[in-house]
């Protein structure tokens, strides 16, 4: 008898590569090619270390882990309460009821929100897009059939569920935007619930990237009435506090939410205990470093850098093109010049002016034409990837 692949079908439908994988690879080739440096804004990393407090954090944690009394073993899959008790009240502080039970510590929102995927049989799924590719690979796997909504400069990139069906559905939704750096206001958020309500679906909320979101826009789904009932929210440290390397997220899960009679947390429960063996005794100390009052005043200091960025580079992109993200965001959304499509502009930009981002259309088709640069970047980083943004021929 032989194996088969019993998912082959579902693979298939995946594009060849994962999105930041082919950029990685391209990039490789021209450098392999043609020599020299890129100034590289494609993935979303982070320029500056983790803050000090953190990494004080981190050394306590290690010498503990060294120490016959203090060492642990196993630590419990759903979080240490020291951190879940963290979270809990970063969302207080936000106004929203969450508390520590609801709370699931992870090891980044990429694959929490893939694996969440594991609780729903073949659904339904609503995503807007351009958007994160984990979300779409994500449900291809499950075989689950996708609706897409389109994010375009008509609706400023923030679709809404007018006109859409009232069946049950898993909703992906990311704000603020990635890669398009757009951010539901809370009527644009609150639409969203209703209908989540109004249809018995569920809300997925990628909030990773929340430290970003702008003054007097929400920073999470619970400012939303009714959100309790039906969003799940993901949220993680790696852009807020630099954790890209140390690995450290969490899923919150409002007991309330059920479906068909089970509540969506014991399911999530029972698959983190089958599956998962918690995030390490050390990161979990870091990580609750940097939610404290000093690492979290640390932390903003680097992200006020990141958004500077957006500054510097919007500026100049806004007097040559079409920008769609705002001040201050994670990414810089903008039109490629006339004639051009997102791979076609991602090769000009290498081959001319060394400089790598990432192509719109990777992010669903509404991305094509557009094109995404991250503004993790060292403040220098940003102002020379202007200069290069300056000296490209392709402006008119
Ligand atoms: C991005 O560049 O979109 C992100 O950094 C990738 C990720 O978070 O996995």
């Amino acid at each position: 008898m032989s194996l088969k692949l019993d998912k082959a079908g579902e693979f298939d439908s995946l594009s060849a590569s994962y999105l930041f994988s082919e950029v990685r690879q391209r990039k490789s080739k021209f450098l392999g090619k043609n020599g020299g440096e890129v100034i590289d804004m494609g993935v979303g990393d982070i320029a500056y270390p983790v803050c000090e407090t953190v990494v004080e954090a981190l050394v306590r944690a290690s010498l503990e882990m060294g120490d016959n009394a203090r060492f642990r073993g196993y630590p419990p899959e759903s979080g240490y309460q020291f951190l879940k008790d963290a979270i809990a009240r970063f969302y207080v502080e936000m106004g929203a009821l969450i508390d520590a039970e609801e709370v699931f510590v992870g090891e980044g929102a990429k694959s929490d929100a893939s694996s969440f995927c594991d609780l729903f049989g073949p659904a339904e799924t609503i995503i807007p897009e351009p958007v994160y590719p984990v979300y779409r690979d994500s449900a291809l796997m499950r075989g689950n059939s996708i609706t897409y909504l389109s994010g375009n400069k008509e609706n400023d990139f923030l679709p809404l569920p007018h006109g859409l069906a009232k069946t049950p559905a898993i909703i992906w939704l990311c704000s603020p935007n990635n890669p398009t750096g757009s951010v539901y206001g809370l009527g644009g958020l609150q639409a969203w619930v209703d209908y989540a309500l109004d249809s018995g679906s569920v809300i997925l909320f990628d909030a990773a990237y929340s430290a970003f979101a702008p003054e007097g826009y929400p920073k999470t789904i619970y400012e939303a009435k009714g959100a309790e009932s039906c969003a799940v929210e993901f949220c993680s440290l790696s852009k807020s506090a630099g954790f890209t390397g140390l690995r450290c997220s969490w899923v919150t899960i409002p007991r309330g939410i059920k479906l068909g009679g089970a509540r969506l947390i014991d399911l999530w429960r029972r698959r983190q205990s089958a599956k998962f063996n918690g995030v390490s005794y050390i990161i979990q100390r870091g990580a609750e470093a940097a939610l404290s009052k000093k690492g979290a005043e640390e932390c903003a200091e680097i992200v006020n850098i990141y958004k500077k960025n957006s500054r510097i580079l919007g500026g100049f992109l806004k007097k040559v093109t079409y920008v769609g993200s705002g001040d201050g965001s994670p990414y810089i959304w903008f039109e490629c010049p006339k004639g051009f499509t997102s791979w076609e502009f991602f090769d000009r930009l290498l081959g001319e002016v060394r400089l790598v981002g990432t192509p719109g259309c990777g992010f669903g088709p509404s991305g094509e034409g557009f094109f995404r640069l991250s503004c993790f970047a060292t403040e220098e980083r940003a102002r020379e990837a202007l200069g290069r943004l300056e000296k490209l021929s392709l402006w008119n």
